[in-house]
């Protein structure tokens, strides 16, 4: 059975595609390398290298290939890069899912399993935030996803492609190997940060605003490892070609740890000083983030193993030791 993984060569991709290939399937990865690293891919996966918005390059894929699900990780993930730049992430995620929701019907795909957010839901009104909460996302990155996933209702009517979209809240750790991990350029988020720090690559961290409506004043997210991740997305991959009916699901621990918290753990994992000071708030950041994901346990059967948020630094700082450059190209 062949699997094709638009977005293969990225962080949450690469470990996708390992895990695909290590249940026994085959897979062809897409991805332009704009953010994706070729050597993260999988050496028994065939690598296409292209965008997915080109649809003579996409046609040649799906002509060759005999695809029977996508997995689509493909686009731009950088919150503050899509309010400066809006336009990047609708052409980029939303004109890219377009095209690849032609390419499926155009060859008869029916099964899709997309990568989508919880900045779809926006600032939410109550935690922990459930599948069917409103969702109002406040930058257009999440704007970008929200839209994808209404595209994916209309053409699972209109063309009977079923499709599972997962909203994961806060992603980290690496593969247990440490071969591959995030590694983003620019970087931005909060664990390999910190790590950097832990590092010496950076002189401190700076942790954005000290005073939301939370215990110690700084903002609460939900982790969920990276391998746990990537174990969802083939287990909603396995519920759609069972039968499943097309649906959402939220991906956390239902844990929400506090940024000092992150830093603490980060402190007694690395043991290092790793310096920080407090900074303004970063636009758009929504105080709390926390998932409820029974519905992903109950349905998808989803139990993830590195619930602990000890586990996914240690496993980042495991990532980073081994690559001191970053992952090459
Ligand atoms: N933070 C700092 N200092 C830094 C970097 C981050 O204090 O140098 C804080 C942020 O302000 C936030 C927390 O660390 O409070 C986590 O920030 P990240 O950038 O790591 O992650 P976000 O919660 O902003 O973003 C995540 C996903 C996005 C998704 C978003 C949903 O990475 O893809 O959740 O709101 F859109």
């Amino acid at each position: 059975m062949t699997i094709l993984v638009p977005g293969g060569a990225g962080y949450i991709g690469s470990h996708t595609v390992n895990y695909l290939i290590k249940n026994g399937y085959d897979v062809a990865v897409v991805d332009n390398l704009a953010t994706g690293y070729s050597k993260s891919v999988n050496p028994k996966a065939r690598l296409y290298e292209g965008d997915i918005r080109d649809k003579e390059f996409m046609s040649e894929i799906f002509d060759k290939e005999s695809i029977d699900a996508v997995i689509h990780f493909a686009g731009s993930s950088i919150v503050p890069e899509s309010m400066n730049n809006p336009i990047k992430y609708f052409d980029n995620n939303v004109y890219g899912m377009i095209t690849l929701l032609e390419m499926m019907e155009k060859y008869h795909v029916k099964n899709l399993v997309f990568s989508s957010s919880a900045a779809v839901y926006g600032e939410p009104k109550q935690v922990p935030i459930k599948e069917s909460d409103i969702t109002n996302p406040t930058n257009p990155y999440g704007e970008s996803k929200l839209i994808i996933e209404r595209i994916m209702k209309w053409a699972d009517k209109a063309y009977g492609i079923n499709s599972v979209a997962l909203r994961y809240f806060n992603v980290g750790g690496a593969s247990v190997d440490g071969s591959i991990g995030e590694n983003h350029n620019p970087e931005t988020h909060l664990i390999p940060i910190v790590l950097q720090v832990a590092e010496g690559k950076r002189d401190k961290l700076q942790i954005y605003g000290t005073n939301y409506d939370t215990n110690d004043g700084t903002n609460i997210r939900d982790y969920v490892h990276v391998v746990d991740l990537a174990d969802a997305h083939v287990l909603a991959m396995q519920y759609l070609l069972n039968g499943g009916k097309s649906d959402v699901f939220n991906l956390g621990s239902s844990h929400g740890f506090s940024n000092m918290e992150i830093l603490d753990a980060a402190r007694k994992v690395t043991n290092k000083g790793i310096p920080a000071e407090f900074a303004a708030r970063r636009p758009g950041d929504p105080a709390t983030l926390i998932a409820d994901s029974t519905k992903a346990r109950t349905v998808l059967n989803w139990q993830p193993k590195y619930e602990n948020v000890e586990k996914i630094i240690q496993s980042a700082w495991n990532f980073v030791e081994k690559h001191p450059n970053g992952l090459s190209k």
